[in-house]
């Protein structure tokens, strides 16, 4: 099969790849681009490891083919430490870190994502909106 080259802002970064029509995000991310923080868990858009942040939105990247990144921005948890102000961790993940927001951590990156997406949609949640707005990933 034909592959095909793509490029798109990875965590701020231009980044280019050969990819074949039908391959996902998650694998290019980890296996050609080597940021190997999104994880993968069902492959099946269930538990949410994958998550990462395309173009404004939170998305599975085992579900997204990555020609359909081309040309867009990605922000994975390796950028969340880009985006801290301080030179350190990010806000959120230092509070999983103190409130012991993880258990074995495979699911910790896609929950990071997902929660600082979610946070900047909606930056003062009630309980049932973070329930909501976290159901898609699993621990
Ligand atoms: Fe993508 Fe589980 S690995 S949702």
């Amino acid at each position: 099969m034909a592959k095909q080259h793509i490029s798109f802002q990875l965590n701020g970064a231009p980044v280019e790849a050969l990819v074949e029509p039908r391959e996902l995000l998650a694998h290019t991310i980890r296996e050609r681009l080597r940021l190997t923080g999104t994880h993968i868990g069902c492959e099946t858009s269930h538990c949410g490891a994958c998550t990462v942040d395309l173009n404004g939105a939170s998305v599975k990247s085992c579900t997204i083919l990555s020609v359909q990144a081309d040309g867009g921005a990605v922000e994975t948890v390796e950028g969340l430490a880009r985006m801290a102000k301080n030179g350190g961790l990010h806000p959120l993940q230092e509070a999983f870190m103190q409130e012991h927001g993880l258990q074995c951590g495979f699911c910790t990156p896609g929950m990071l994502m997902r929660a600082w997406r979610f946070l900047q949609e909606n930056p003062e949640p009630s309980d049932d909106e973070i329930r909501f707005g976290m159901a898609g990933n699993l621990c």
